[in-house]
């Protein structure tokens, strides 16, 4: 970057904890706040604001926006969103207990640094898929404190990354040594590896010789958050982790069986 430009980014601010902010979190905000309420309502034709040409994914495969999932109400009780500025790209877990059809659901979009959204791609889990129970998904995902971290504790986007990469290595080697938290909690479909407590552990059953590639990284180093796309195996699969203070302390995953 010139010298110029690199100043006038310091000067406003536009710098993370590391790497360069490609665009502002108002705009990544607005993009997911846009995608929850489209998603509350079924109106896959309100998410704005859209770029000219939008890929449309679901369970990583072409979908139509207009007959896929954002076109049906979701009646979401709880969401979190990463925003990426450095990416412009953002992450939404939307758990949905209620209703006629429970539902928990992650997307991934990528905008451009003007904050127009070119890439959405969704997972959907319901009935059957792993361990899915919206019920137990909610119960433990609005028990746990994600909260903004002070900016003098944050991790930079590399050790974030670092933990969901050791993390996901360990699926097929057994040498890599993964920045456990203690206490560290495993929300995986609605079932819950701790209960809770200080003494909660996630390095139990964590099977052998799967490869978890073709990861797709979203981080929001204020809240200490890397979610990754994954294919797990051949599943469609979506991990998200926050981390505190270089280990992991919590991992939501999703996994399509279907
Ligand atoms: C999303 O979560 C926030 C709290 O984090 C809440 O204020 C907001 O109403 C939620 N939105 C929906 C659509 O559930
Ligand atoms: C966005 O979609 C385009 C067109 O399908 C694709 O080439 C590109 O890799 C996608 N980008 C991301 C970040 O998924
Ligand atoms: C789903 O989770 C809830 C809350 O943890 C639990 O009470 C319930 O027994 C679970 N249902 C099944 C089928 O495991």
């Amino acid at each position: 970057m010139h010298s110029l430009a690199l100043s006038a980014s310091l000067a406003m601010g536009l710098f993370t904890a590391s790497g360069i902010a490609q665009c502002s979190r108002d705009l990544l905000i607005a993009a997911t706040e846009s995608l929850l309420a489209a998603q509350t309502e079924g109106t896959a034709d309100t998410l704005s604001p859209l770029a000219e040409s939008v890929t449309y994914l679901e369970q990583f495969k072409a979908a139509d926006l207009a007959t896929g999932i954002l076109s049906t109400p979701v009646a979401v009780e709880f969401n979190r969103s990463l925003h990426d500025t450095t990416q412009c790209a953002t992450y939404t877990e939307m758990i949905a207990p209620g209703g006629a059809h429970p539902y928990v659901l992650g997307t991934q979009m990528h905008l451009t640094p003007e904050g127009a959204i070119t890439n959405i791609s969704t997972l959907v889990t319901d009935q059957g898929d792993w361990l899915f129970n919206a019920t137990g998904t909610f119960y433990w995902a609005s028990r746990e404190a994600w909260d903004v971290i002070p900016e003098d504790q944050r991790d930079s986007r590399e050790v974030i990354q670092a933990a969901a990469d050791a993390y996901a290595d360990i699926f097929n080697d057994k040498s890599v040594t993964v920045p456990w938290g203690s206490p560290c909690a495993r929300l995986e479909g609605g079932a819950y590896t701790g209960s809770g407590s200080a003494s909660d552990r996630c390095d139990v059953g964590i099977p052998n010789g799967v490869a978890l590639v073709n990861r797709r990284y979203v981080i929001d180093e204020t809240i200490g958050a890397v979610d990754v796309f994954i294919d797990f195996a051949s599943l469609p699969d979506s991990h998200e982790f926050r981390v505190e203070g270089g280990k992991i302390r919590f991992v939501h995953t999703l996994t399509v069986m279907a």
